[in-house]
């Protein structure tokens, strides 16, 4: 057996690490940035912090910030224009999952046409190139697609969202700088938080998890149970520490994996344009009670990092029901979400979000191989 592990060639973490942008642009010797994001972090003003640094060195750049949640095939292909347009050498991709996604997608285009009709991209496509150099700059800690070789899009037609898994697209640098997450929404720390919390769980459990990956996925699950809750309320030192929490789960997930609820989350996605944590923090607690029994030991550390006591001595059984309880509560107690009628679904809709999620990438990563009914079983739980 071997194991892979891709990671970024550089990464800056802490308050003020976003100062290593423009000594990193000119020491790489890039001309003209494109800096990929969207209204909401345009108007949040955190964007500006990124700017600022770039017209203060006069370093060029153009902006393309219509990506919108859940981005569509349509905003990668006008990125791609964008950067042609602007004869861009380097993406910057600043904002949650859907502009670092979207500046990964105009990346792997940009260096490799022949996928620009983005629907190819699907899955582990072939392409040839390393994409345009990525530099990712997170503004939620959830996501950590500043540290993955994934990015999913959106199939606007057939309302699917689609992921694509290709060593091109990882970002040679990463600058995690907690100073660009503070003022995110309540909502969005704690729907982001749930995805950071569902990567290092099902990257804990899936069958590729090898040693090196349950050390992070480990340290990931531990810091978010201590940190998750208090980011939402406002604590800016948890904040710091959920948005290294999500990075270090990144490490591994996107090496080893996931698992059935990100395979049922993006349907969720896809037809209901539901935010993604949203989706997970729903499904994460009801896919780990139906994942149980094919854990071995793994849901004694999960219990463990969430207070349960005596989660090394007590019968298996009863630890594995504590954690499965924990998660549970954790999501309750953050105001998260607990039905999937709260994102609209409804009776009718169950066949087609089971059938997408059964072809989804993450769904053959779960511990318990699940059938059509199976899922079926579990969206319908949870109406
Ligand atoms: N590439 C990967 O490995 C990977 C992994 C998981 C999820 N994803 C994808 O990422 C997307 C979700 O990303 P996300 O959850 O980070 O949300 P997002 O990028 O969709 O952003 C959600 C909203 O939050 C706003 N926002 C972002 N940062 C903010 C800030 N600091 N202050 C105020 N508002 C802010 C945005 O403007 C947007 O309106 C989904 O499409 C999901 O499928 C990708
Ligand atoms: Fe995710």
């Amino acid at each position: 057996m071997t194991y892979r592990m891709i990671l970024n060639q550089t990464g800056y973490f802490g308050r003020g690490a976003l100062d290593n942008l423009v000594p990193e642009l000119q020491r790489r010797g890039f001309k003209k940035a494109l800096v990929v994001t969207d209204e909401g972090v345009a108007k949040s003003g955190v964007l500006a912090k990124l700017t600022d640094k770039l017209d203060a060195a006069e370093f060029p750049y153009a902006i393309f910030s219509d990506v919108v949640p859940n981005p569509p095939v349509e905003n990668v292909q006008a990125g791609v224009k964008a950067l042609h347009d602007e004869g861009a050498d380097v993406l910057i991709g600043i904002g949650g999952g859907s502009p670092q996604d979207t500046a990964k997608a105009i990346g792997i285009i940009g260096a490799n046409p022949e996928f620009s009709d983005v629907l190819s991209l699907e899955g582990v496509a072939d392409t040839k190139k390393p994409a345009v150099p990525i530099i990712g700059v997170p503004t939620t800690a959830g996501t950590a697609s500043e540290t993955t070789i994934n990015y999913v899009i959106t199939d606007t037609k057939n309302k699917r969202k689609f992921v694509c898994v290709d060593e091109h697209d990882i970002p040679i640098l990463a600058i995690v700088d907690p100073d660009l997450m503070d003022g995110m929404p309540r909502s969005l720390k704690v729907a982001t938080g749930l995805d950071a919390l569902t990567h290092a769980i099902e990257g804990f459990i899936t069958p590729g998890a090898w040693e090196l990956s349950d050390a992070v996925h480990e340290k990931a699950f531990r810091m978010i149970a201590q940190n998750l809750q208090k980011a939402a309320d406002g604590d800016t030192d948890a904040v710091e520490k959920m948005a290294y929490a999500s990075y270090i789960a990144g490490m591994g997930y996107s090496n080893v994996g996931l698992g059935l609820v990100h395979g049922m989350a993006h349907p969720l996605g896809g037809r209901y344009n539901a935010p993604h944590g949203v989706a997970n923090g729903i499904l994460l607690a009801p896919v780990l009670e139906y994942n149980k029994d094919y854990t071995g030991e793994k849901y004694r550390d999960i219990a463990d990092a969430f207070g349960v006591e005596g989660a090394y001595d007590r019968p298996l059984e009863d630890v594995r029901n504590d954690a499965v309880a924990a998660v549970a509560e954790l999501t309750r107690a953050l105001g998260n979400p607990t039905k999937i009628s709260e994102v609209g679904v409804t009776e009718a809709g169950l066949d087609d979000l089971a059938a997408d999620a059964l072809a989804d990438v993450c769904t053959p990563g779960n511990p318990r191989q699940a059938t059509l009914e199976d899922i079926r079983a579990i969206y319908a739980s949870l109406l």
